[in-house]
């Protein structure tokens, strides 16, 4: 068995004529030629309960690509039930041929899958190509291959021996299921957050987000191909508050991979607070969850390098990363050239499908996104702290597409600086002093994900680094806050923005494990 070099999975650009944009325009019209129909995977069993759920791209919702059947309470411990009876004989098997299953399962998404998963990002979770390229393509490959080579180092970890004693550490899998809760937004997440757990030795109830069930069942398939053993991984679509009663109060429940809201997460952790006592053994409970990502220009900061963090930070992926920059103190010395260049570039900016390939902004999620993001975008109108300078205007009669929106606030704590959008709205504040700013940064909102300074002064980056050093988990200097490689960025962060267990590292990799220390003498 070898362990794959680390490397990066190469970013295909799909320049126009490439072979590459023609094979994915060829799967985005194989998908919307065919309408899909969803199952839930339990066990061996593909189910389909005639409770049948329409998927619509957010960009064109006025048509079906399929639907998915969903399922209630019992199908939640069906799931269950199939993951406790694979749990023997998955704990059972080598690291090694685990490892296999999953580095073949990489080579998949590389290979044959690599259109087909991009094209179902793109249409089901309107991602254009080169967004959706760098998520459900390289970072999915990343994950796999990279958890792998951590998995592989981990089980080497062993304590000293000595004479007439043999010491050694026995990395076993939670004794229980790993119930996975994954988001929209990435599809590389949503196939981490099982396969992780599951590649430790871990059997997994997976429940996608409703808006990311189209993907989902292309990673199942993918996974299934590669020869993951029936039960392993279970993926469910029923309601999220009805599936966690009765997962938060199995006694089995082991562990919860999560990535999502905040407010989710914690109405999750007071459930499994509550139940403590019904668990064989204390739960692991890792999540990252939301984000209120800052960039701040120090004076000496180039106007461009400025503007384009902003840009890229703001406005890839329709501002629903995570990690997208949504608040921006920028030094009233540099602000005038800044703006300037923002608003020269946003105004070549295309809105639009994800099947044009010249459209960088594309649909946000869903109605329900949609419109909660033009409530603020209204509240700003007519608010006296804040002007609109960019965008403040949507659409929802054909896709949900709401235009990049940049508002410039005369407060530093006008609402849209201290809550999480998730949408393509940027929120600037104009500083004095660089210092006090980075106090009100730090102290303006109740997450902690990511975050950049923008300085060519050393001094400038020193001190950010100093004082904002518990305001993100992934800090960027002269770049944007986005767009953390797998390997090279280990990503996540602390307060209200999760447990900071970095996904795609070791740290997180060793939360699927419970250690037994063996000593033995002879
Ligand atoms: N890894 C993503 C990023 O860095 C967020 O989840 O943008």
């Amino acid at each position: 068995f070898t362990v794959p070099a680390l490397q990066n999975e190469p970013v295909l650009d799909y320049a126009p004529q490439s072979s590459e944009r023609f094979k994915l325009k060829e799967a985005i019209k194989e998908a919307k030629a065919h309408v899909v129909d969803i199952p839930m995977f339990i066990g061996k069993e593909e189910i389909r309960t005639g409770k049948k759920m329409e998927i619509r791209p957010p960009h064109e919702h006025g048509h079906i690509l399929g639907y998915y059947h969903e399922g209630d309470e019992s199908h939640v411990t069906a799931a269950i039930d199939a993951a406790l009876a694979a749990k023997q004989a998955w704990g059972d098997t080598t690291w090694e041929t685990r490892a296999a299953i999953f580095l073949k399962a990489a080579e998949l998404f590389a290979g044959p899958y690599r259109y087909k998963i991009n094209a179902a990002t793109m249409l089901g979770q309107s991602k254009n190509a080169y967004q959706a390229e760098i998520d459900a393509a390289c970072e999915m490959i990343d994950f796999l291959r990279y958890n792998v080579a951590f998995m592989s180092e981990i089980y080497k970890q062993q304590p000293v021996s000595g004479k007439g004693v043999w010491n050694r550490t026995d990395y076993r899998p939670l004794e229980g299921f790993v119930y996975a809760l994954t988001p929209f937004n990435f599809t590389a997440i949503s196939g981490n957050l099982p396969a992780s757990a599951a590649m430790m030795g871990n059997v997994i109830v997976w429940k996608p987000s409703e808006n990311q069930v189209y993907a989902a069942a292309v990673i199942m398939e993918v996974f299934q191909k590669a020869g993951l053993p029936d039960g392993v991984i279970n993926l469910i679509n029923v309601d999220g508050p009805k599936a966690g009663e009765i997962i938060f109060s199995h006694r089995e429940f082991a562990g919860l991979h999560f990535t999502g809201s905040t407010a989710v997460f914690q109405t999750i952790w007071k459930n499994i607070g509550n139940n403590i006592n019904k668990y064989k053994s204390y739960p692991r409970i890792v999540g990252e969850t939301g984000g209120k990502d800052f960039v701040v220009a120090h004076p000496s900061a180039n106007p461009e390098v400025v503007s384009t963090a902003l840009l890229r930070g703001a406005f890839e992926y329709q501002g629903q990363k995570c990690s997208a920059a949504s608040r921006a103190y920028i030094h009233k010395s540099i602000w005038p050239a800044v703006k300037e260049k923002l608003l020269a570039d946003l105004a070549t900016v295309k809105v639009g499908t994800v099947e044009d390939f010249s459209n960088f902004v594309n649909a946000v999620i869903s109605e329900k996104a949609f419109d909660r993001i033009a409530t603020y975008i209204d509240n700003a109108k007519s608010s006296p702290e804040a002007e609109i300078i960019a965008g403040g205007t949507y659409d929802k009669s054909k896709g949900y597409f709401i235009d990049p929106t940049v508002i410039e606030v005369s407060d530093p704590h006008y609402v849209t600086m201290e809550e999480e959008i998730f949408g393509p709205v940027l929120s600037v504040y104009v500083y004095d002093d660089f210092e006090q700013i980075l106090d009100v940064i730090d102290n303006t909102s109740i997450y902690a994900l990511t975050g950049a300074v923008i300085s060519q002064e050393r001094e400038g980056v020193e001190l950010a680094l100093k004082k904002l050093r518990n305001a993100a988990g992934n800090f960027y200097i002269n770049d944007k806050p986005t767009g953390a490689v797998v390997g090279q960025q280990p990503f996540g962060g602390a307060r209200g923005s999760g447990t900071n267990d970095k996904s795609g590292s070791m740290l997180n990799l060793l939360r699927w494990v419970s250690p037994r220390t063996i000593k033995e003498t002879f």
